[in-house]
């Protein structure tokens, strides 16, 4: 990396020296080769010869092109290169502080928004760091040595001829903040876009059931419709723009014809000299000229570097005391102290919950939708943190935890399981060092779902497809059940796993999950109280607030909350066998 940015300034700097050298030839031969006039004392060890000097120069002037040539072909390459790596290591960055936001950060981003920061944005900066940055630093330098060198040779001429540099500058600044501003709305409505497609195209069953194709195209139309017509006006400003300062210079470069020729007829001034002065100033006005073409593309980088920046700025990482504690192997005792959460002002979730989960025990939590369950478990890995309140592991507070160790006691089946585009037994060894077909083959034995994945289109090779869309719901569960029995973690989280299965599979699943529960202090939320019988302890769950506690024979011996439930299942069961009865 250093090599590079050193090659391509040193590349650079011959570039600019090549330009600055590059009138002189023609200044002699046209003052000593074609007006015979003597050259300067320290050039009075060249030939004389008029024919002989003609081949000096022009030899000069070939060298000089071949050096440029070069030079220019180094500086380009190598600046681009080593902004194209700043720009990965910026991307890769952006992606791992993505990944390291907390729940709040990820519920409130849209996912399609964040792509679009990833790949457009990133793009944006990138193709302004490969096409302006080399004609950036290379201009500039060669800009620099042109109008020390134009003073040099002549002020009187240099004040001239830069008369109009302060409308220039300020008409730069005005363009340039115009395009960026412009730009900004662009990139935002391509987020907006991007949010669009990512939400259609992760729902198109439900979008075409619903017959909405129609409403969501007009929606992506829209946004990219806003996007289209910001890029027009950023279009407008450029072409606005560059003629504007060709304009200019070209206004400058009459005046200082105008005045040099005079100065000529007085004798003043040589033809050689006027003709290095006009070539300066066509080198000097090339790359400002080159340089406004590139307003656009810099003005896209600029909105979209701050876009970039804006995430890699925000920080809502969970919060990690400065000195965790590091934790190799918990024994898994769970303890909830006062846990109140609330997701805001609003919505309040938890008040005052207080839980034993002695290690190795198994406790369940019931209660209606929307009573907390999920938010109660999630706290135990920190996806949330109480508002007051702990959750303590081994006595822990869960809190002063190193992070990654605690979720590595942790085996975690959301309600909604997440499969990964792979195999079955790639997807079982998720998250885990090591392990090969045959490990997952050896978990999902014990656990008793073999049978199942065997019976998947390919067994365990079979492809599951972004988002597990291959396979039924139940089976996913078979997958995420069989995950999380690989991780072989001290603690056992169960997000109602036996919601919307078959009979058939349920008790398959519930048979599973009895053996996932042998050994790990286990949490389960479930409806499917008559599943159940294995846990030791259970926790009825109203509003946030522990109701009833204790085992399933105590709790159908207290006839409260717990009791009614339960008798509502059996009698719903007997229902079903009465129907069954009947339709046979
Ligand atoms: N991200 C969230 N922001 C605001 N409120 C939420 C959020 N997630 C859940 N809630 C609210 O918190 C309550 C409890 O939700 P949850 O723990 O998912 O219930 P359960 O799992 O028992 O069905 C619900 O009233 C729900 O509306
Ligand atoms: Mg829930």
């Amino acid at each position: 990396m250093r090599g590079l940015l050193v090659t391509g300034l040193l590349a650079s700097v011959t570039s600019a020296v090549m330009q600055w050298i590059a009138p002189w030839p023609l200044k002699y031969i046209f003052d000593s080769v074609i007006n015979h006039k003597t050259l300067p004392s320290w050039l009075s060890w060249l030939p004389t010869s008029a024919n002989s000097l003609l081949w000096v120069m022009v030899g000069v002037m070939t060298v000089v092109a071949l050096l440029l040539a070069l030079s220019d072909y180094f500086s380009t390459r190598c600046v681009a290169t080593a902004g194209q790596r700043v720009i990965f290591a910026i991307r890769a960055q952006l992606f791992r502080h993505i990944e390291a936001q907390g729940a709040g950060f990820h519920q409130r981003r849209r996912v399609g928004d964040l792509l679009a920061r990833l790949g457009g944005d990133v793009q944006a900066i990138q193709s302004a760091v490969v096409t302006a940055l080399p004609t950036l630093v290379r201009n500039l330098l060669t800009l620099a040595g042109m109008v020390v060198i134009m003073f040099v040779v002549d002020w009187r001429f240099s004040l001239l001829a830069l008369v109009l540099a302060p409308i220039l500058a300020v008409a730069s600044r005005y363009y340039l903040n115009k395009i960026k501003s412009i730009q900004r709305r662009a990139r935002q409505a391509d987020g907006e876009a991007s949010s669009v497609a990512q939400e259609v195209l992760t729902s198109m069953t439900v979008v075409q059931a619903f017959g909405a194709e129609g409403v969501e195209a007009e929606r992506y139309e829209e946004a990219t419709g806003r996007g289209l017509e910001e890029n027009r006006l950023a279009i407008v400003a450029q072409s606005q723009f560059t003629p504007l300062v060709t304009l200019a210079m070209t206004i400058s470069t009459v005046v200082v014809l105008y005045f040099g020729v005079r100065s000529i007829n007085s004798g003043q001034l040589s033809a050689g000299d006027l003709l290095v002065f006009m070539a300066y100033l066509r080198g000097m006005f090339s790359p400002i000229r080159q340089l406004s073409k590139l307003a656009g593309v810099v003005g896209r980088a600029h909105a979209a570097a701050d876009r970039v920046v804006e995430i890699l700025n925000t920080h809502e990482e969970v919060l990690q005391a400065p000195d965790s504690l590091r934790l190799r192997s918990a024994r898994g005792t769970l303890t909830l102290r006062d846990v109140n959460f609330h997701y805001n002002e609003c919505t309040k979730v938890l008040h005052g919950v207080n839980l034993d989960i002695p290690a190795g025990t198994r406790q369940a939590l019931v209660g209606l939708t929307g009573s907390g369950k999920s938010t109660l478990l999630r706290m135990v890995p920190r996806f949330l943190d109480p508002t007051s309140g702990v959750v303590a592991l081994d006595g822990i507070n869960v809190a002063s935890v190193n992070l990654a160790d605690l979720r590595r006691q942790i085996a975690y089946v959301p309600q909604e399981p997440y499969l990964f585009r792979a195999t079955v037994w790639e997807n079982i060894l998720y998250g885990r060092e090591g392990g090969d077909r045959r490990t997952a083959v050896k978990v999902a034995r014990r656990a008793g779902l073999h049978e199942v994945i065997e019976s998947f289109p390919q067994g365990y090779d079979t492809m599951i497809g972004e988002r597990g869309l291959a396979l039924s719901g139940g089976q996913r569960q078979c997958v995420s059940i069989s995950r999380a029995m690989a991780r072989h973690a001290p603690v056992l989280l169960l997000d109602e796993p036996t919601v919307g299965l078959d009979a058939e599979l349920e008790s398959l699943i519930l048979a599973a999950l009895e053996i996932a529960a042998d050994g790990p202090t286990t949490i389960i939320v479930s409806h499917q109280l008559s599943g159940l019988r294995w846990v030791d302890q259970i926790a009825v769950l109203s509003d946030g607030r522990i109701l009833e506690s204790g085992s399933h024979a105590e709790l159908v011996a207290n006839r409260g909350v717990y009791w009614s439930l339960n008798e509502l299942q059996n009698a719903h069961l007997h229902d079903l066998d009465v129907d069954d009865s009947i339709s046979l």
